[in-house]
């Protein structure tokens, strides 16, 4: 039996009119690549900044590049995106933090919404934490899906907009309590990273167009052509293993 795969791609930046840099022509690749696997995801997360300015017409341009997908692809919002645009042209039902929970294969992934509107940081406030810990199974192995990373990775103009204290340790905290939770998978910081909380992984996926450059300590954001990425993780006994495709 095929394991539980579920694909990955972030930050799609998705731009219309003459400023941008490609960005269309990005996320048609990245579906290229998810189609191109074998076998075949049986799902996709995008984890946030699906549009760069939230309007309207960038969430119609990226639901046409997403079309082609034949598998369910879950939604979450960024830092960069209209909720209401995005819950609206990808039709997630509910209003307030777009979250929900899905299944794939044995896999519960349960997509948590870490924006704060308005502001580039991110939020792991009470009221969304509780959500996610009533979200959890002892017995059913998940991937909890965010915008934020919520851990730093070592660049300081992204790390300033990142999840803050205490809220990332409050989510360490119930991590280490929850070992169901295989991995926490994230976006923003527009590079492939890895690191741990409460004793669970955190992998940050590249985005589909632009990356920061790997430059520790650097105080100045730039953001550069290099390579992209997909992620695919794969459910296997129980745990999680999470690859990177270089596009
Ligand atoms: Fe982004
Ligand atoms: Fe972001």
């Amino acid at each position: 039996m095929t394991p539980p795969l579920l694909a990955q791609l972030s930050d799609p930046h998705i731009e219309v009119g003459p400023g941008d840099r490609g960005s269309a022509e990005a996320l048609a690749a990245a579906v290229a690549a998810v189609l191109a696997l074998r076998p075949l995801p049986d799902a996709v997360v995008i984890t946030g900044d699906v549009a760069n300015g939230g309007a309207a017409a960038e969430y119609e341009r990226a639901h046409e590049l997403l079309a082609p997908l034949t598998m369910p692809v879950h939604m979450l919002p960024g830092n960069h995106d209209d909720r209401d645009g995005l819950r609206e042209r990808f039709a997630v039902p509910g209003d307030g933090p777009l979250q929900y929970v899905a299944q794939v294969g044995d896999l519960r992934l349960v997509v948590c919404d870490t924006q704060r509107p308005g502001e580039d940081g991110g939020a792991l406030d009470d009221g969304r934490l509780d959500w996610i810990e009533a979200q959890l199974d002892a017995d059913v192995p998940t991937v909890l899906a965010m915008h934020h990373p919520p851990v730093a990775i070592g660049l300081p103009v992204l790390d300033a907009i990142g999840i803050a204290e205490p809220e990332r340790t409050a989510l360490g905290e119930l991590l280490a309590r929850s070992p169901q939770v295989r991995r926490v998978i994230a976006g923003h910081v527009h590079r492939s990273a890895f690191g741990t909380i409460g004793g669970c992984g955190v992998f940050a996926c590249a985005s589909t167009h632009l990356q920061a450059p790997l430059e520790i300590g650097s105080p100045e954001l730039r953001l550069i052509e290099e390579p992209s990425a997909i992620a695919l993780h794969v459910g296997l006994d129980g745990g999680l293993v999470s690859h990177v495709q270089p596009l």
